[in-house]
Order: structure tokens, then C-alpha cells, then sequence
């Protein structure tokens, strides 16, 4: 596992001492970014090495930070040839624990903060995040607050819940959460481990980007479509190729366009670039089915923005109706059942074809970022589909709490 050499800001790009339990930088607010001794790591641990590890994000070990992972087997997703388009290829993240790509952060969020000492968390989510920080910190022994919209999906609130972690339902957004959170942190002794508050779940998520290229035999593709919400995965995957460019895993130059898919009742990032601005504006009464992506400022959108041009992508809004014929076709072609963010993402790629930003000869990564098991009620709405209509007879004794006395 990797030696932390420094924190290096990025706003500012300064420099600062490994240190326990990092935040963000001090100067400017900036989300820090983990840096090791790539040199270092170059000389003693060749590509090859990690073949023969585990069959998890974990096998990149060699670039996480060293400590006793939390590991609940996250990661190592099947790549999936599209059946329909010959060069489009499927990164499904629903297989992960916790049914989302959101296992990857918190897993090394959540192994960082028990190597801390650190014994309370705490962290907005628009459901998944929260779900999965509830079942790390659960394996880890620590408590976790989680603060979402009351709207989100019901499996993100009864999985908060059953993993014991402590659920506050907000009536507002995930920007009202993290007020909440920044309010109440200091008080209540919690550590935030929001969305680019800390460095691990970057850490965590630039997994994505090295199995991306070991699954496509140490290349990478011609474009990525990434459902954004914080855009965590995104910014992780392009340290990745940075990482892995240095560590002369894969050739210098060569950079996928890293496409960012939003919906058109949360495009904060599609309007920041069109307009030529370096960060985004705070999107008003958003709105979207695909909770995921209702976020309408992110943290580190001048970071996105930045990714976004330098690798000459670009940023695209898609309707509620597009993602939801994206969720059929992806269940109905690839025989994946998807969350409505690799919805979006699918009907973002029909769109780019069809505008001609992409062609199919061009090798596209799709993320399918969680599974559509846990969007059942919002899919049983939408298809007006009554989700139980029978009568759900109980022992008295169940509740939530635990099981008292024999079934
Ligand atoms: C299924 C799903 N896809 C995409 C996203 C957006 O992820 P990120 O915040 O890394 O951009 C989320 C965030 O909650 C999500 O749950
Ligand atoms: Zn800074």
C-alpha cells in the first residue's frame, strides 16, 4: 500500500504535511488530493503485480493509502459489451455492495476515518452516499448521521436505518443537508465526510478509472459518460489516468472525453460550460427523478468544469422521459435492470450520436452508477405500477429496532 507524502490543494496546488484526519485546504477551501511517491511506487510494484490481488478495488492497493481496509468487496465490476452498439461498452456499478459505485468512497473514506481514530461521521447525501456510509460504518464499529431529502428513495432511507446509523430527513435539497452538517459538526464532534470535504472518497472512486483501463487491456477509451451529481467519480477517474500515466501503467497523452450527463431539471454543469464560466451557479427549484443528480451546486464544480474541457468533452442535460426510455432500453437490450442515472447516461449517448459528438465507431465507457433495484418506488410511480396492493401480514413482534421472540 501507498506512503501519503502530502495534501495537495486544488485551488491553490499547495503542498501540506501528511496529517491525521484532513479536511480541506486551509486557505482557500479547496478539496485536497491525496499524493504519494509515484517514483517510488513506478520502481517496486509493476502493472502485472496487482493482477494476482483481490477481486475488488482493493487490488489497486498499491496506490490507496496504507491502512486496514473496510471492505465489503466493492469494486471489480463487470464491463459489459452493449448488445445494441457495437463499440459501447457498460461499467455496471450496480453489482456493488450497497447497490451503487458510492461502496468505492466510502469504503476508503470509512477505512481512513477508523485508521484516524476518528469515531463519529457524518455527510449529506441524495440517498446513495448515506446509504452507503450507513453499512461502512456499520462493518467499521463507528457511528454515522446522515442527513437527505425526505424525497429520496425509499431503500436509501430504510437501508440508513436497518445499518443503525442515525437518519435525519431534511425538507429541502442535498445543499440544505450540508448546511445542516457544516452547522452542526463542531458541536456535536462529528467528522464530515461530505462530497470533497475529505480526500478518501476521491481515493475511493479512482478506482473506476484503473479498472476502466485494466479492463480494456491497459488503453482507455475514446469518451466516458459519467452521470454527475457532486462529480466525485469523475474528478477521481482523471487522477487516475494522471496517476497511472506517471506510474507508466498506461501511455502518456492519450485521454478519454470525459462527458458529463446531467438532467434538465438539475443542469448546473451542461449551463456552467456553455456559458463559459469556470464554476457553476446554484440551479434553482431542482428537480429530477434520478436523485443522484439533484444536486444543484457541487463543492468541486470549478474541478468538473476544468476536467471537462481539458479532456475535450462536454456536458449534456437529458429530460425525466429520456431517462426513464433509457432505464427500459438498458433492462429490455442489455438485460441490465439500472438506476435512472445509467438511464441518463444511455440517453446521453443516443443524443451525442445523433448530434454527431460521437460516432459509433468511437469506444465509449458508459457508467450504469447503481442498481434499479433501489429505485423501485420511484419506478413503480412513474409506470403507474401499485408497488403492493395485498394485505402484509406481520408477526407483532418485527419492527426495526430488532427481532423479539421466535417467528
Ligand atoms: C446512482 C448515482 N449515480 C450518480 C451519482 C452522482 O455521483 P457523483 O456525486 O460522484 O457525481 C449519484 C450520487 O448520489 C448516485 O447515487
Ligand atoms: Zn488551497
Amino acid at each position: 500500500m501507498a506512503k501519503i507524502i502530502s495534501f495537495e490543494c486544488s485551488r491553490c496546488s499547495e503542498k501540506f504535511a501528511p496529517q491525521l484526519a484532513p479536511t480541506i485546504c486551509p486557505k482557500d477551501g479547496g478539496p485536497l488530493y491525496v499524493r504519494y511517491d509515484l517514483s517510488e511506487i513506478r520502481r517496486n510494484t509493476p502493472r502485472d503485480s496487482i493482477l494476482g490481488g483481490p477481486k475488488s478495488m482493493w487490488r489497486y492497493a498499491a496506490v490507496l493509502p496504507d491502512a486496514e481496509p473496510v471492505t465489503l468487496g466493492e469494486g471489480f465490476t463487470p464491463m459489459l459489451p452493449s448488445r445494441k452498439y457495437g463499440n459501447l461498452l457498460i461499467k455496471d456499478e450496480g453489482l456493488n455492495p450497497t447497490g451503487s459505485f458510492k461502496a468505492r468512497g466510502m469504503s476508503a473514506a470509512i477505512t481512513m476515518a477508523r485508521h484516524y481514530g476518528l469515531k463519529k461521521l457524518a455527510a449529506p447525501s441524495a440517498g446513495n452516499a448515506g446509504g452507503a456510509l450507513a453499512a461502512y460504518a456499520a462493518a467499521a464499529g463507528l457511528e454515522a448521521y446522515v442527513f437527505m431529502p425526505k424525497d429520496v428513495p425509499i431503500a436509501n432511507r430504510l437501508e440508513v436505518e436497518a445499518s443503525g446509523a442515525h437518519l435525519t430527513l431534511v425538507d429541502g435539497l442535498i445543499s440544505d443537508c450540508g448546511r445542516m452538517v457544516a452547522e452542526r459538526k463542531e458541536k456535536e464532534g462529528w467528522f464530515d465526510v461530505s462530497t470533497l470535504k475529505e480526500p478518501f472518497r476521491v481515493e475511493g472512486k479512482k478506482t473506476m478509472g484503473y479498472e476502466v483501463a485494466e479492463q480494456m487491456g491497459w488503453s482507455l477509451p475514446d469518451a466516458i459518460l459519467y452521470p454527475t451529481g457532486g462529480g466525485v467519480g469523475l474528478i477521481g477517474m482523471w487522477k487516475a489516468f494522471d496517476e497511472m500515466e506517471d506510474l507508466g501503467w498506461i501511455d502518456h497523452g492519450k485521454r478519454p472525453k470525459m462527458i458529463c450527463v446531467q438532467s434538465d431539471g438539475c443542469a448546473p454543469i451542461p449551463k456552467a460550460l456553455h456559458e463559459g464560466n469556470a464554476a457553476s451557479e446554484m440551479w434553482p427549484d431542482a428537480h429530477t427523478l434520478a436523485a443522484g443528480l439533484r444536486v444543484p451546486k457541487a463543492y468541486g464544480d470549478f474541478i468538473i468544469l476544468d476536467i471537462v474541457r481539458k479532456s475535450q468533452g462536454t456536458a449534456i442535460a437529458v429530460s425525466d422521459d429520456e431517462i426513464m426510455d433509457g432505464v427500459k432500453e438498458l433492462a429490455s437490450v442489455e438485460g441490465i435492470f439500472a438506476c435512472p442515472e445509467g438511464g441518463a447516461a444511455l440517453a446521453a449517448y443516443q443524443q451525442l450520436l445523433n448530434m454527431g459528438f460521437l460516432t459509433e465507431s468511437d469506444r465509449v465507457v458508459l457508467f450504469n452508477t447503481g442498481s434499479g433495484y433501489k429505485y423501485l418506488d420511484i419506478f413503480a410511480k412513474y409506470w403507474g405500477v401499485t408497488a403492493f396492493d395485498g394485505e402484509l401480514k406481520l408477526p407483532a413482534s418485527r419492527n426495526m429496532g430488532g427481532i423479539i421472540g421466535p417467528y
